[in-house]
């Protein structure tokens, strides 16, 4: 049984470079990636995907999106870093299929205003001792929807921004194909998975 990912990114692309090398290297072995799709032409993450073959395209509305993923016969959508909100009818279409990952330990530290550096810089301000990453459903209000999983990292005294999101990014690496490949085999064993070859 094999799940088809489509990925949405924006940008440096690394999640999707972990999950691409978990398929390759047999940590993920029940998946496959159908399509890489972004919002920005150039995104450092497209240009990894055609080195490796992987069908990808630029989009730029949520109608796109759903053709597109519903041409490349996607099963779960993996948001890996993309930088927009998507419309209710696009997350109700991928209703418990679409993931995303916010480096934060939710639900500190989300919603609409915290991406990127503004959440290591809040993170910091309030003297926080520990933070993380989380890979939660996507539902309609911002990185609220379920949790399922969590990795967490110490907040040292001399982080900064920068050094605090590159010491979740490492984990990050880890825990999403974790838990995608988790979810995957709970989708399986409830058949939720349309496209999925055997
Ligand atoms: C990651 O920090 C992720 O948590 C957030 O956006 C960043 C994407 O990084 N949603 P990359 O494009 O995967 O390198």
């Amino acid at each position: 049984m094999t799940c088809r990912l489509g990925i949405l990114l924006s940008g440096r692309g690394s999640n999707f470079e972990a999950i691409a090398a978990a398929i390759e290297s047999g940590d993920l072995p029940n998946a496959q990636i159908a399509v890489v799709l972004s919002n920005k032409p150039e995104a450092r993450g497209l240009e990894t995907a055609k080195q490796k073959n992987i069908d990808t395209a630029v989009i730029s509305s949520d109608t796109e999106i759903l053709d597109a993923l519903r041409k490349h016969r996607v099963d779960l959508v993996i948001l890996a870093g993309y930088n927009r909100i998507l419309s209710t009818e696009l997350v109700n279409a991928y209703a418990q299929r679409m993931l995303n990952i916010h480096p934060s330990l939710l639900p500190a530290y989300g919603g609409k205003n915290m991406v990127g550096a503004r959440v290591h810089q809040a993170v910091i301000a309030a003297a926080e001792k520990t933070s993380g990453c989380t890979v939660h459903l996507v539902t309609a209000d911002v990185d609220a929807g379920p949790i399922l999983g969590q990795a967490s990292v110490d907040v040292d005294p001399g982080d900064t921004p920068e050094t605090l999101a590159q010491k979740i990014l490492q984990q990050e690496h880890a825990l999403y194909p974790r838990v995608i490949r988790d979810y995957i085999q709970q989708l399986a064993l409830l058949e939720k998975l349309p496209h999925a070859s055997v």
